[in-house]
């Protein structure tokens, strides 16, 4: 086995992905997968299930090595019945992505929506971090795995991005629960820790950096663009290497609470 095997290689490990067949989802299942780890893709619906599978099938060396489950993170009991559907297939998993989010509208806080507030904290802290995170960390205690859980911050986690109030409200405790959550799980031997995406064109955001009519950047992703040092959109591919660092129990073994920012500059832009 060679030294970088040895180092960052995940053969023998089991990863879910929940939210796996989003932008980012699907370059971290990819990612998992090539440094040898069995893949279980999570998602609300059958349809994003199967087309992440059609391309994880592309992936050198993916045979047997990954499958796709319907599972909806926002209910405990789903996601319990997914945990037991994935150790029957593919034995007990040993690293956890919480990568379902998003962000949905933009509006001024007087003109707030609140059942869409509602909507997008919790899909971003109930469903993407909590009930999947209390399961998971119930089954390994009991079991006495030493899981790695990998959550998703973002810029919103360390300053408020405009006109997105529960985004904000979810991304700042995303990074505050993966810091209280290591803390609670180091004895167990279980790493928490999260990676803050800079600014990737995504589902979620496309529309409002690029306006959907003219192709054109809206002032919004002028602004982004102007408050990144490295003077571009991230390209989601950037991620595959911190996910795989942080998965690995030897390349960050020790590592427990942070989050890498991969941003482009845009956390150290000053005037
Ligand atoms: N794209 C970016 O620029 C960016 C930047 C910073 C942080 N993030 C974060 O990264 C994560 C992934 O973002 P993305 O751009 O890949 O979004 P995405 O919308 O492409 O993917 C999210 C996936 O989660 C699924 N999902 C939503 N609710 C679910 C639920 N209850 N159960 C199961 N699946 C569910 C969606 O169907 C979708 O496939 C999010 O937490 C997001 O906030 C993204």
């Amino acid at each position: 086995m060679s030294y970088l095997d040895e180092l960052f290689g995940l053969h023998g490990k089991t990863a879910v992905v929940a939210g796996g067949a989003g932008a980012i989802g699907t370059v971290m299942s990819e990612a998992l997968l090539q440094a040898g780890a069995r893949v279980a893709i999570w998602s609300r619906s059958q349809e994003s299930v199967d087309k992440a599978l059609e391309r994880m099938a592309g992936v050198a060396g993916s045979d047997n090595k990954v499958v796709g489950m319907q599972v909806d993170t926002g209910s405990e009991e789903l996601v319990e019945k997914g945990l037991q559907e994935t150790v029957s297939l593919f034995g007990t998993p040993d690293i956890l992505i919480n990568g379902v989010g998003g962000n949905i509208g933009k509006a001024p806080l007087i003109e707030q929506d609140m059942e869409l507030f509602d909507k997008v904290l919790h899909m971003n802290l109930t469903a993407g971090l909590m009930i999947p995170t209390k399961v998971f960390g119930a089954y390994w205690i009991k079991n006495k795995v030493k899981g790695c859980i990998i959550n998703l911050t973002s810029m919103a986690s360390y300053n408020p991005l405009s006109g997105v109030w529960a985004y904000d409200a979810a991304k700042s405790a995303t990074l505050n629960l993966t810091m209280a959550s290591a803390n609670e799980f180091a004895k167990y031997g279980i790493r928490v820790n999260a990676i803050a995406p800079g600014f990737f064109l995504g589902k979620q955001n496309k529309h409002l950096l690029i306006d959907k009519d003219t192709g054109e950047y809206t002032d919004r992703g002028k602004a982004v663009l102007a408050h990144t040092p490295y003077g571009r959109f991230g390209d989601v591919m950037e991620l595959a290497g911190a996910t795989v660092f942080l998965a690995s129990d030897k390349a960050a073994g020790f590592i427990t609470g942070i989050s890498v920012p991969v941003d482009g500059g845009y956390l150290v832009h000053n005037i």
